[in-house]
């Protein structure tokens, strides 16, 4: 199955070479091929090039773009969208003035999901997840990292990997399994905090391990749930087992996440709402990339993280969705990609990167994804027409997606 996509008003993100990270001033760029044209064949980008060079290609479904962008789909590197029911009431608890924390400490918040999940099958958890998640392909994203984290037991965070497993096997976009393994402290350890940390080095992070489906690991390093020691015993616990960290930091406090996240060489800190110079320094010359989640932000009234601080101290950044029940019920990466405008003050061209191949980074898949480089997968989107790439963020809340190619296969 091939397919030729012609007359592109703009190719973006395409590159001779290939493409794995963009830090600090190269963001500002955004590679723009004009009317252009892109072969895929299978599951692999062959060709791509401007029109006056295309010489012609024989493919199984010719799309005429005319008028309309071609570019890489979003890669939403940090979400939760295995989750049963949802929080409408702590919704509407919050607009009545309770707080995320106040909700929380009321035993709602994430013990809320975890109690709804561990009554839900495995079957209707698959059921209610995979329907998120194609929710999220229409909507242009093409790899997804999914977080477990709503168990807090041994039995349900297994359920909720093999469940990861199994939209992996059935969905055509690329998923990430994360094992969030610390994400609260369940009523029954409330005042042994110590023995809930010890059954999840000792019990939950080595099943996990041996089921074989996730490389990485989370905690929410955050007052009232993981202290920076708590997240140093777990992290260390997961070096271990060879699970490199992608944690939840700086939310709401700023605990020294960030630097103790570079000590473990993670892929990725998370949130950063809140964030210090020394938070900086500490991601300098590091292979740990930030991520900004406006999602929540918007959806909390807390800060925005300063991607304008990350950004022009040279450091790279990646912006995703944080779909959630509690704190970002949205899995839309287009909003994700306005909102990082209108809010973070990034350009469209930070923004587009961010959400490519910076995304594509902090899932460690930017060798295959991210980007429009010869022998990278096939994942594209095509868009409604447009004059131009900043439309994609201006026009917010709007759907600027035609059609999307994934791994190939035009959906
Ligand atoms: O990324 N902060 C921790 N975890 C999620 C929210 C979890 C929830 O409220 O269900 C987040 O915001
Ligand atoms: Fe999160």
């Amino acid at each position: 199955m091939s397919i030729l996509i012609l007359n592109i008003k703009q190719l973006l993100q395409a590159h001779e070479s290939n493409v794995t990270i963009l830090k600090g001033d190269e963001m500002k760029t955004l590679s723009v091929l004009e009317d252009a044209y892109v072969y895929i064949d299978h599951d692999t980008i062959i060709e791509f090039g401007k029109m006056e060079d295309y010489r012609t290609i024989e493919a199984d479904t010719v799309i005429d773009a005319t008028g309309k962008l071609v570019l890489p789909s979003w890669c939403d590197s940090h979400t939760h969208i295995v989750y049963a029911g949802d929080r409408t009431s702590e919704f509407v608890d919050r607009i009545n003035g309770l707080s995320y924390t106040e909700i929380a400490n009321k035993g709602g918040g994430i013990l809320n999901s975890a109690k709804v999940l561990q009554n839900t099958s495995e079957d209707e958890l698959y059921e209610q997840s995979i329907k998120r998640l194609n929710e999220l392909i229409a909507m242009g994203t093409g790899a997804v990292e999914i977080k477990t984290g709503y168990g807090l037991t041994v039995e349900a965070e297994l359920k909720m990997l093999r469940v990861i497993k199994r939209i992996k096997q059935e969905s055509l976009a690329v998923i990430i399994p994360t094992l969030l393994a610390a994400h609260a402290i369940p009523e029954a350890f409330k005042t042994k905090k110590q023995n809930y940390i010890k059954y999840i080095t000792d019990e939950l992070i080595p099943k996990a391990v041996e089921s074989n489906i996730t490389h990485y690991l989370d905690v929410f390093c955050e007052e009232g749930y993981f202290d920076i020691n708590d997240t140093e015993t777990i992290l260390k616990a997961g070096k271990a087992h060879n699970l490199r960290p992608k944690i939840h930091v700086n939310q709401f406090n700023i605990l020294g996440g960030i630097a103790l996240g570079v000590k473990y060489n993670a892929l990725s800190v998370d949130h950063l709402e809140e964030l210090n110079d020394d938070d900086i320094k500490a991601l300098k010359g590091s292979e740990t990339i930030p991520v900004a989640l406006p999602g929540c932000s918007y959806f909390l009234g807390i800060p925005y993280t300063q991607a304008r601080k990350i950004i022009d101290a040279g450091l790279p950044l990646a912006i995703a969705t944080d779909y959630n029940p509690g704190s970002a019920p949205s899995g839309n990466m287009n909003f994700i990609v306005s909102s990082a405008c209108v809010k973070l003050k990034m350009t469209p061209e930070e923004a587009i990167n961010a959400a490519t191949v910076n995304g594509a980074y902090a899932m460690g898949i930017s060798n295959m994804y991210g980007s429009i480089t010869r022998g990278k997968k096939a994942n594209l989107l095509i868009t409604k027409p447009m004059n131009h790439y900043s439309e994609i963020p201006y026009a917010f809340a709007h759907n600027p997606i035609e059609q999307v190619i994934i791994n190939g296969q035009l959906l």
